[in-house]
């Protein structure tokens, strides 16, 4: 397993919007670069106890919250499994055999427990690529010409280039300016790089773009290493779905009003979007 962040506030934020957008556009394709394990046995730390473990606390005081399909997955897999769903699960679970997929992980381990679940699902057509998600999911959207799909890029490093020369932000503005719907994770660790992502993106795109940014608040200490903030940039979808992603956004900054951060002091999230690199 090489993705060690799994279940921490930063995956609740990057899943439940993923999860809204899954369900709302429901493409026939997926294509992720960076998909890590399919599941991840649960770890109940400090981290995820501020992560998905009070999120699922919390979420049943909240209306957006609490009808999330997020919500309703990740709860039947830790209860079930004693498993966190990651990204390419969480698609799989939504969007079941309709769909087509590429999944791609450089992690041995991580290819085999995808490979894994795309089989327990009993799905027709999963391809899992142990190979550079940014060639590989190049490859695709060539493959697939006008054919609709999603491609979600969720990078450790954005500016890592890969064997075929695309970084993970290269690849993202490809997949923005050829009309393709875009689900694309950041993360930045000083408040004052907050809209670099979003404002980046936007010189390098004619696409519309709409970024939901949630920042913690408060002194992170070294329980929330490395962020104090992250964010999905959305580009090509309809507004209804922009609209669903804001209300959760919201509905979590709400839902932790007031919480305790992971090293026990006070803290919360502040949730901003932006459009196209303008502060809504
Ligand atoms: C943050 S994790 C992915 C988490 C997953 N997308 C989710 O949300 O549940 C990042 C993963 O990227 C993989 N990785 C790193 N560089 C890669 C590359 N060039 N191509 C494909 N996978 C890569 C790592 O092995 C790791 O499993």
């Amino acid at each position: 397993m090489a993705n060690r962040h799994f279940g921490k506030l930063s995956d609740v934020w990057k899943h439940a919007a993923l999860t809204e957008v899954l369900e709302r556009e429901a493409p026939r394709g997926y294509a992720e670069t960076h998909a890590g394990s399919a599941a991840y046995p649960i770890a109940r730390d400090a981290e995820r106890r501020f992560g998905i473990l009070r999120f699922l606390d919390v979420a049943a005081g909240s209306e957006a919250l609490a009808r999330s399909r997020y919500r309703a997955i990740t709860a039947s897999w830790l209860d079930g499994h004693g498993l966190y769903p990651g990204s390419a699960l969480l698609a799989m679970s939504v969007l079941g055999d309709a769909a087509r997929y590429l999944l791609c992980d450089l992690d041995p381990r991580s290819a085999a427990d995808l490979r894994r679940w795309a089989g327990e699902l009993s799905l027709h057509h999963c391809e899992i690529a142990q190979a550079d998600g940014m060639a590989a999911v190049a490859a695709w959207l060539d493959r697939r010409g006008g054919q609709p799909g999603l491609v979600h890029v969720d990078p450790f490093d954005p500016d890592a280039c890969g064997s075929g020369g695309y970084s993970a932000f290269d690849l993202a503005v490809r997949v923005a300016d050829r009309g393709f719907p875009l689900v694309y994770w950041y993360g930045y660790d000083r408040p004052a790089d907050q809209a670099r992502a979003c404002t980046r993106l936007t010189a390098r795109t004619r696409a519309p773009l709409w970024c939901g940014d949630l920042m913690v608040t408060g002194d992170l200490g070294r329980a929330t290493t490395p962020g104090t903030g992250f964010g999905v940039i959305l580009a090509n979808l309809q507004a209804d779905t922009v609209a669903a992603c804001a209300a959760v956004g919201n509905a979590l900054a709400d839902a932790y009003a007031g919480a305790l951060l992971p090293d026990g002091s006070p803290g919360g999230l502040i949730f901003t979007t932006r459009t196209s690199g303008r502060a809504a």
